[in-house]
């Protein structure tokens, strides 16, 4: 049966029980509207863990848009459904005032793991991405916690919070979850016309092509045709960009290995993420 837990002080005595049972625990940390890629993260803690707590927080500190903040979908109902038909354990689902009694005034900075790809256009999102899930680790002690890869810059920067601050867990990126078109699950697809969805599908087509052309011409040539097909198909490209898998700086040449394809893009007013692993990758 799910738990649900409103207040830091009883999931600190839940987790405190669950720890005198030595029972093991699977986070996932959410910020609501599951979709089958959330849901997906669910089942592997599920299958890795005693017990999974899944999170659901729309953190205002990540989000330097108040108006972007204001649109984010909020389906509690719906959301506990689907945590119920996954039998997860227990859900955090704490108000606003319950997270933050005060603005934070700590930030972070992760150097020019930051400083690249959504990091350029998002001021501060990764500071307040890395004290939303500071405090989870603290308050649930998971043994491990769990992110999508289509965050992929969030998880190399929740990596280096690990390891930075000494966080006794490990961490696990699950893969992206597509629609049969090849459309990355997100919540921000909710947002999308049915034309745009089809429309938004070919992210994934552009990355593909980078993908299967790697080793017939130069990477900044495979990019400039990737960004020609999008601009053709009225999707807007904020970036488009190959980049070391580990430390995310760009790579010109295309036979290092562990590289990765992000972009970024608009479909109507609809702004997008998603990224493929260019060659052969075992984290
Ligand atoms: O990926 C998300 O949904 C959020 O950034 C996270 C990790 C839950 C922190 O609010």
């Amino acid at each position: 049966m799910l738990h649900l837990i409103r207040t830091q002080a009883e999931l600190r005595d839940v987790v405190f029980r669950l720890k005198q049972k030595n029972k093991t625990i699977g986070l996932v940390p959410t910020m609501g509207n599951l979709h089958e890629g959330h849901l997906s993260l669910v089942r592997q803690a599920k299958v890795d863990n005693d017990v999974c707590v899944t999170s659901i927080f729309v953190n205002p500190t990540q989000f330097n848009d108040a108006e972007d903040l204001k649109k984010y979908p909020r389906t509690e109902a719906q959301d506990i459904l689907h945590l119920e038909r996954e039998a997860c354990d227990f859900l955090f689902m704490p108000s606003a005032d319950e997270v933050y009694t005060d603005n934070p005034c700590l930030l972070f900075q992760f150097g020019s793991l930051e400083s690249v790809l959504e990091g350029k256009y998002r001021d501060g999102h990764f500071s307040g991405v890395a004290t939303i899930v500071s405090k989870l680790f603290h308050w649930v002690s998971p043994t491990v916690a769990y992110f999508g890869q289509k965050d992929l810059q969030q998880f190399r920067i929740i990596e280096t919070l690990v390891k930075d601050l000494s966080f006794p867990l490990q961490l696990k990126m699950c893969p992206i979850v597509r629609e049969n078109n090849g459309l990355a699950m997100s919540s921000r697809n909710n947002r999308l016309s049915t034309e745009e969805k089809t429309q938004a599908a070919h992210l994934y087509k552009a990355l593909t092509s980078i993908k299967e052309l790697i080793h017939t011409d130069e990477l900044p040539n495979l990019i400039n045709q990737a960004k020609a097909y999008l601009s053709a198909q009225n999707i807007n490209v904020e970036y488009l960009e190959v980049v070391d898998a580990y430390n995310l700086q760009t790579i010109k040449e295309n036979k290092k290995q562990k590289a990765v394809a992000c972009i970024a893009a608009y479909v109507g007013e609809v702004r997008l993420i998603d990224n493929l692993f260019l060659n052969h990758f075992k984290e």
